[in-house]
């Protein structure tokens, strides 16, 4: 349990980040603090101590403690490059293993993980979901597991896409690996060996990768940290050279954080139509949304099945039982065909014991708790992170998800601090793993699913003083 003023200044964090109280504004006095919150004076008194620690406000004497401006909110552009399959793709996908290792052997803080810190899932639910069914059907054949999937499971993706806006067929749906091999199969459906792929910089290294993998060609498009890809530009570019995919993520993008407005993922979707370029979607942290609204989807625009949408359980139920799946519009049947040649099926007993959990369990519940608590513990690093990390360092502000992308001083090299911070039990994701180019040099990005204990802390403020020594 946190003590009581560690989560009052939990409370005061979270309004600052969200702009109830914006830079300038005074806290209420201690005492009326103490008064309207019914605690003592010392509660409140070391409450607004943490909240200066964190860098959110400052003690003016005599007059009280005073929200400080939101530094640097902004990120800055990343500057398109074009880039071909790298020679090294191979080094890098030795470099992923390593880092994914990295935080799983060892004892190290898991800032590198793409996955939410594993307390927040209900995993001892799904477990009992899967003794259970193991119990109810005791002889299973690999013909069991083959494609679309599951038919309860199909049903209850069709449920939750509905329930989040997205009118799927459940025909359409094939369920997959994890949303690395609906990524995988999605772009092998549509795109050959040497074609070009037009992507977001940086991208989350799964989708370069499997660009890389494919000895496709992968271009680079202007992405704005807080609107995403500028679509006039990838028209341009269309205009003058044949794209054959483009591989997108337009809602908390990994590593940015941004959402694409609806305008400008409509007229995504136009150029896909009008230049018959397959579009591919990851999803998979739209339901973690801070705000009240789920974001929109590319295929929530589609009317001709060019979006290939794909998606996981990884991030909101577990990542263990690796189910994913793939909408691939008009691509399904190839998507189908590929995911029999690639793994055969998907395991059907973890496919029914999702479904039972979706069917029987409080999904929403669980969520809303989750998307609260990922709320705080976000608002909590990025203060913390702008004041112990070394000055003209940026900090993405997403709405959603759990994951911050830090664009430290020019002359930073990250993976020096990669390496640094692992010597010192710290794991940090380096900008190398988001672009084959040179352009995320300066950067990290951060988990910020956990919990703020003084483990946290205290790691975040030696970060802060390698990256200073650096
Ligand atoms: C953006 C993104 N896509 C895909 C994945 C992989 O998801 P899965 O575990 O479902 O394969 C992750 C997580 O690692 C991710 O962050």
């Amino acid at each position: 349990m946190d003590p009581l003023y560690a989560k009052l200044a939990d409370e005061f964090t979270v309004s600052a980040a969200r702009g109830v109280l914006r830079a300038g504004d005074r806290l209420p006095s201690i005492r009326e603090a103490s008064q309207s919150r019914g605690v003592s004076i010392t509660t409140v008194k070391r409450a607004y101590q943490l909240l200066e620690s964190r860098g959110v406000v400052e003690a003016r004497p005599n007059a009280g403690y005073f929200v400080r401006p939101r530094a640097a909110a902004r990120l800055a552009l990343h500057p398109p490059e074009v880039v071909t399959p790298a020679d090294d793709d191979g080094d890098v996908g030795r470099f992923v293993l390593d880092t994914l290792r990295s935080i799983a052997s060892t004892n190290a803080l898991p800032l590198a993980s793409p996955y939410p810190d594993p307390a927040l899932l209900p995993w001892r639910r799904v477990r009992q979901h899967v003794t259970e069914i193991g119990r109810r059907y005791p002889a299973w054949s690999a013909t069991d597991d083959l494609p679309p999937g599951d038919p309860e499971l199909i049903h209850q993706i069709a449920l939750q896409h509905l329930r989040a806006g997205l009118d799927v067929d459940p025909k359409e749906i094939v369920v997959t690996g994890g949303a690395t091999e609906a990524i995988n199969l999605c772009l092998q459906a549509v795109a050959e060996p040497g074609d070009t792929v037009a992507v977001e910089s940086p991208l989350f290294y799964v989708m370069r990768q499997a660009i890389d993998r494919m000895r496709m060609r992968a271009v680079e498009v202007p992405t704005d940290p807080e609107t995403g890809i500028a679509v006039d530009a990838l028209r341009d570019l269309a205009r003058r050279q044949r794209i054959d995919a483009c591989v997108t993520m337009p809602n908390f993008q990994n590593p940015m954080g941004f959402v694409a407005g609806d305008d400008a993922k409509r007229a995504l979707v136009e150029l896909a139509e009008a230049q018959d370029m397959p579009l591919i979607e990851n999803g998979v942290y739209n339901p973690l949304h801070f705000g009240e609204k789920p974001p929109s989807t590319l295929k929530s625009f589609d009317r001709s099945g060019i979006v290939l949408h794909c998606s996981s359980f990884s991030k909101t139920l577990t990542a263990a039982t690796r189910v994913g799946w793939a909408i691939p519009g008009r691509y399904r049947k190839r998507v189908e065909n590929l995911k029999v040649l690639s793994a055969l099926g998907t395991s059907a007993i973890m496919q029914m014991a999702i479904a039972r959990y979706l069917a029987q369990d409080n999904w929403e519940h669980h969520l809303r708790g989750m998307r609260h608590l990922l709320a705080q513990r976000m608002a909590i690093m990025r203060a913390s992170l702008l004041r112990f990390l070394p000055e003209g360092t940026r900090v993405s502000d997403p709405q959603g998800g759990f994951l911050l992308w830090v664009q430290l001083p020019d002359h930073l090299d990250s993976l020096a601090l990669y390496k640094a911070a692992l010597e010192a039990a710290i794991t940090v994701a380096p900008g190398r793993l988001f672009s084959n180019g040179n352009l995320s040099r300066n950067c990290i990005r951060l988990n910020c699913s956990y919990p703020w204990t003084n483990r946290v802390e205290s790691g975040i403020r030696q970060l802060g003083r390698i990256a200073a020594r650096l």
